[in-house]
């Protein structure tokens, strides 16, 4: 080897350590990725962590966030893409002390969401007579609400306890629309847990079936 050749040989071995050692670097950059994870959790994870909470901060709920639970309840699926709902946001003072009347599950949340189905629009099954999917797409619309209510930090919690003709009267809902169930969000308190029911699941083989 004269010296042209190992000047050379050094050449690329120094290159050959400094791609091994950006390879290195690169594959070392884990703990960022792992916080990525967290920060954007799968979709199994964020409905694993998503509960019921039924205590609320006095903090206000950012308009843009209530406004990406709408987006949420706008793309979701319906029978037939009939949309067959409306929404009522309480969130004034008058309007929450009427509900919080009406349901002793409104639990004084600062937004509590009213959705509706319209029997006049929802689909109808040919199959079983009367039945429509109004109860089904609005709770699909419910479902997106409440994941993304949790996904922007909030807390929900779905509510049926409560007098859907009484509800109707209270904020003047047409007729043709039926108050299908509350969602209350809001900041939870501080240090709010899941109840017992979160956990309380039963196991996938006592309802599921193969044939
Ligand atoms: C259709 C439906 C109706 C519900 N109604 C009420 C209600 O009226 N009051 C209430 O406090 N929680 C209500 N919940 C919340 C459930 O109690 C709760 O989702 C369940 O116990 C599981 O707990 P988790 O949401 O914390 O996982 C309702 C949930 C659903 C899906």
């Amino acid at each position: 080897m004269n010296k042209k050749e190992i000047m050379k040989s050094m050449e690329c071995a120094a290159t050959l350590f400094v791609c091994s050692a950006l390879f290195f670097v690169g594959g070392c950059s884990r703990p960022e990725n792992v916080k990525a994870e967290k920060a954007n959790p799968t979709f199994l994870q964020l409905a694993k962590n998503r509960f019921s909470v039924r205590y609320y901060a006095n903090t206000p709920v950012e308009q843009e966030k209530i406004d990406a639970i709408l987006e949420a309840a706008r793309v979701a699926p319906t029978a037939k893409n009939l949309q067959p709902f409306h929404i009522y946001v309480l969130k004034s003072q008058e309007a929450l002390a009427k509900i919080n009347k009406l349901s002793r599950c409104a639990y004084g949340a600062p937004v509590v969401f009213v959705v509706c189905y319209d029997r006049s629009k929802a689909w109808t099954s040919p199959f079983d007579g009367n039945d429509n999917s109004g109860v089904m797409d609005s709770s699909i619309v419910g479902t997106h609400m409440m994941l993304e209510a949790f996904e922007q930090g909030l807390g929900s919690c779905w509510v049926k306890f409560f007098n859907p003709k009484e509800v109707a009267a209270a904020f003047d809902i047409p007729g043709n629309l039926t108050p299908s169930f509350l969602l209350d969000v809001g900041y939870p308190q501080k240090g709010v847990a899941p109840s017992k029911m979160h956990s309380d699941k039963r196991d996938i083989k006592d309802f599921v079936t193969y044939r």
